[in-house]
């Protein structure tokens, strides 16, 4: 697809791979639209990337979305590509009993947030050209990092939601994407490390985001990126191994 001249609305663009993809985005001459809860983070973006379009939302609450659509309906019209990015990433001991208002958090925040908005922008988006809508999946979303139950289980549920939604959308012009990211290093899952300034331990950034755009630019719609395309191909044989070790 098309890669300048868009309006972009990126939701998860205060750090790692939407601030990347925003970045890049506004380099190509898009207009870019961040979200995140941090303000703090969204007021310095926008200080050093003139032209950054920033809002501060909680995509986990129902109505800041509806919000949040509400405002780019009004505001930016010409919004043509949403890019559901925004997750977290929590460690679930499942042999004790869980805190289901965590367990909740994180299905809001990874699974119905962009199921939501995709149904929020739908109608929007098929009136424009050059449209998508492209969710940020996982490569653990075809094969299970077993510590981190729920985070997979919203990924694998995101591969099967994209998939329905191309389909319901196949006569629209809306173009459906998933990107499976391999093992990235951001700051997803910093918050459960001792040492905050660890490495994630994933690929640069940099490499992630020059395979993803090829994927965008050529209408691959179901790209997984790196280490994620084994994971894909060898789900089941990779499974016992994967989780030896926990
Ligand atoms: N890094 C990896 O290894 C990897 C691998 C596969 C898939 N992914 C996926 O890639 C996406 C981006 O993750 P990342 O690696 O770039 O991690 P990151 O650096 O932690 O970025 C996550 C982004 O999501 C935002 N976010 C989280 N909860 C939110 C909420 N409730 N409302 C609004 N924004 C929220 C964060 O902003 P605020 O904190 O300011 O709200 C931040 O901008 C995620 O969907 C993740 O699952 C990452």
């Amino acid at each position: 697809m098309q890669t300048t001249g868009n309006t972009i609305l990126i939701t998860g663009g205060t750090s790692g791979i939407g601030l990347a993809f925003a970045k890049k985005f506004l380099e190509l001459g898009n207009t870019v639209i961040i979200c995140g809860r941090r303000q703090d983070r969204l007021v310095q973006l926008a200080e050093s990337y003139p032209g950054l379009v920033t809002r501060q939302c909680d995509v986990s609450n129902t109505q800041e979305r509806e919000a949040l659509y509400s405002w780019i309906a009004g505001t930016y019209p010409a919004t043509n590509i949403l890019i559901n990015n925004a997750g977290i990433q929590l460690v679930t001991d499942l042999t004790k009993p869980v805190d289901l208002d965590r367990v909740r958090g994180e299905m809001e925040t990874n699974f119905i947030a962009p199921l939501h908005l995709a149904s929020l922008f739908a109608g929007h988006l098929a009136a424009l050209s050059n449209s998508a809508i492209i969710n940020i999946s996982s490569g653990l979303a075809f094969v299970p990092i077993a510590f981190m139950p729920v985070y997979c289980a919203t990924k694998a549920a995101i591969h099967s939601l994209t998939l329905s939604l191309r389909h319901q959308l196949r006569d629209t012009q809306i173009k459906v994407f998933e990107i499976a990211p391999p093992s990235v290093d951001t700051e997803l899952g910093h918050d459960r490390r001792e040492d905050k300034s660890q490495t994630h331990g994933g690929i640069p950034i940099s490499e992630f985001l020059a395979e993803a755009m090829v994927a965008i630019e050529e209408d691959t719609l179901e790209a997984a990126v790196g280490m994620s395309k084994n994971l894909r191909a060898k789900r089941e044989e990779l499974f016992s191994v994967i989780n030896s070790g926990f």
